[in-house]
């Protein structure tokens, strides 16, 4: 949520930005905005709307040339998308430009005090204050990184602050709390932005920034001190995923390219999970065995899509496990004083690591005394950094703000930690875990055939563009299945999408069905407990006989429901507890589709940005 980008080196700050901007836009693109030093002051331009306008103003209006800049793409949250409200923001006499992710809740208070002083702000956001507090602390002691340290002493909430002064030459500050920021250090330049994607063209090395922390950003090097002053300690790491993984590789979006990278990120997931004994293995396990053992409850917080593989993690985790396993939404969990101790094992999944919703349920559950388990796609982001043990998704990043593929390895993670506990514990042997893991390295392919078969589904899509609703029903697993096809729906395609356990529509939905409704249902497998197979069937006829159009998505083979499917999407037949992870995939590619057919940006829906890092 806002990208932000800074530059020092001797390459052209606009070019650097811009490009690293373009890489960041699915976290905002409610206007975009950049300045650079130049001919000893500040040169800024900033537009509404999305990152080309600004592209368009650039070349209408070029910038002098400098080589220490910043930029943003900001998603709205103080003031609307308008020209004044883009970042970056400057203090009255021009000479600092600022650009912030996160929200800064005093800022009234700060506003009304620098108002006093003789301040003129001239937006509407709470990240001007900022500027005029820098250039105020900057013309007492001459140094950016201390007045940024001074300013952020006065800020409460959650930023991310990147800014540069005229008067600091060829030096770019930073500072985070509760935000991502990360530092890339190159020969000669280094760079700070929300998301190592927008350096990685330059360089792999990376630096963690921590919370209340301000970075220094010269030619020759970075440094980075806590907010009191005093010197941190710096932790590179090297990020090993390499530039095309950004780019969209001949796919017309990000979305598509994603959606066929599933079967792969499936399967790095699973990748070296059991060791030479045939015991299975997590990334980082600070939590003892003994400890494990001793957990008499699961709580699972996500948001999103992150939630609905949660929803579907509850019915391994207590299959396999017997631990009863609660699934909140992490913007609700710690709000209702949840009941947690040092028994409870708290289950944080988040593709980005840094959904400030899901971290602060972490930071609550920690505070009780509980472990965090964190399963997260992204290397060195807040999330896993604040858990106790971490299993990392290797899905690579995830551009489309809608979620797919994290989804899916999201899935395989959560079938881990299940099969892990059921490890630890004794619940399951060796032999039936290595039995489920045997199952999972048959979905990557499984997938792939799903994905081969797309073509009548993007038909189907296609011809219901002009629909103003469509509705999901699942019943166990499929439950959760019909939540993610509605929300891929309604994401993608503003439509009124809603998902149902299919049990649950005589208690009321069933009233919304009317002629020529599509409702699209999960179908269980028929060979796991054939009652709820049966169940379902009886389900489609209820609603057939009312006039909706089915379409059903069954196991090959499944013939009980041939005659009462009007659309038939066929997958392969997987164990029931694992059918989701086959289930999904062909849902994504219709909500892809019928947005597309209704002229929507798949990859940067309305409203909407990736990693949500407001509350
Ligand atoms: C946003 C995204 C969703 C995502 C959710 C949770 O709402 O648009 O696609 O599922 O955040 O994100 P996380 O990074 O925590 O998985």
């Amino acid at each position: 949520m806002c990208g932000i980008v800074g530059y020092v080196g001797s390459q052209s700050a606009l070019d650097v930005v811009m490009a690293g901007l373009k890489r960041l836009e699915y976290r905002g693109y409610d206007s975009a905005g950049v300045a650079v030093q130049a001919d000893g002051g500040l040169a800024a331009a900033k537009r509404a709307g999305k990152l080309v306008n600004l592209e368009k103003e650039l070349m209408e209006r070029p910038l002098p040339a400098g080589a220490t800049g910043i930029g943003h793409t900001r998603w709205a949250t103080h003031g609307g998308p308008t020209d004044a409200n883009a970042h970056p923001h400057a203090d009255n006499a021009g000479r600092v430009a600022v650009v912030h992710n996160g929200i800064i809740e005093n800022f009234a208070v700060l506003r009304a005090e620098l108002a006093e002083r003789g301040h003129d702000l001239v937006s509407e956001t709470d990240t001007e204050v900022v500027a005029h507090l820098l250039a105020e602390e900057f013309s007492a002691c001459a140094d950016l990184a201390e007045a940024m340290r001074l300013v952020c002493g006065r800020l409460e909430g959650a930023f991310t602050l990147v800014a540069v002064h005229a008067d600091a030459p060829d030096v770019v500050v930073g500072a985070r709390r509760n935000s991502p920021l990360v530092v890339g250090v190159g020969e000669g330049e280094a760079f700070l932005a929300s998301d190592v994607a927008a350096f990685i063209d330059h360089t792999r090395s990376a630096i963690e920034l921590g919370q209340d922390q301000v970075v220094e950003l010269r030619r020759d090097g970075v440094r980075v001190t806590h907010f009191d002053g005093t010197g941190a300690e710096v932790r590179p790491y090297h990020v090993d995923w390499d530039a095309s993984a950004a780019e969209k590789g001949g796919y017309a979006s990000f979305m598509l390219k994603e959606i066929a990278e599933q079967p792969k990120a499936v399967a790095d997931t699973l990748l070296g999970r059991i060791d030479p004994s045939g015991s299975l293995t997590l990334d980082e396990v600070r939590i003892g065995a003994a400890e494990l053992r001793e957990v008499d409850k699961v709580v699972i917080v996500a948001c999103g899509t992150a939630f609905h593989a949660g929803l579907i993690a509850k019915y391994a985790i207590e299959h396999w496990t017997r631990i009863p396993c609660e699934v909140e939404l992490a913007s609700e969990f710690r709000y209702r004083d949840p009941i947690l101790d040092g028994r409870s094992l708290v289950v944080a999944i988040s593709q980005s690591g840094e959904t400030m919703d899901t971290l602060m349920a972490l930071r609550h559950a920690r505070e009780q005394g509980s472990k965090v388990l964190a399963i997260c796609n992204t290397n060195g982001s807040t999330i896993p950094r604040e858990s106790d043990a971490v299993l990392y998704t290797h899905a690579g990043p995830e551009v489309a703000v809608a979620s797919t593929k994290a989804f899916l390895t999201q899935l395989v993670a959560c079938y881990l930690v299940a099969l892990y506990l059921g490890q630890v514990r004794g619940t399951k042997w060796g032999d039936e875990i290595q039995a489920v893991i045997k199952d999972l390295s048959r979905i990557s392919v499984q997938v792939e055939r799903v994905l081969e078969t797309m073509e009548p589904v993007r038909e189907l899509a296609r011809s219901l563009a002009d629909k103003d609703t469509v509705l999901f029903l699942g019943r166990h697993v499929g439950h959760p299945v019909a939540l993610e096809g509605a929300l891929k729906l309604k994401e993608l395609a503003y439509m009124h999408a809603e998902g149902f356990a299919a049990g649950e529509l005589k208690h009321g939905p069933i009233a919304l069905v009317e002629e020529d409704l599509p409702v699209v249902v999960v179908v269980p497998s028929p060979r796991g407990r054939s009652v709820l197979h049966d169940k379902i069937v009886s389900n489609i006829q209820e609603i057939r006989a009312r006039g909706a159009r089915t379409v059903v998505i069954a196991e090959e083979g499944d013939e009980a429901v041939v005659p009462y499917a009007d659309h038939l999407i066929r997958i392969p037949a997987t164990p029931t507890l694992l059918q989701p992870l086959v289930a999904a995939v062909p849902l994504q590619v219709f909500a892809c589709e019928l947005a597309t057919a209704r002229g929507n940006e798949v990859d940067q829906p309305r409203n909407l940005a990736k990693s949500v890092t407001v509350e």
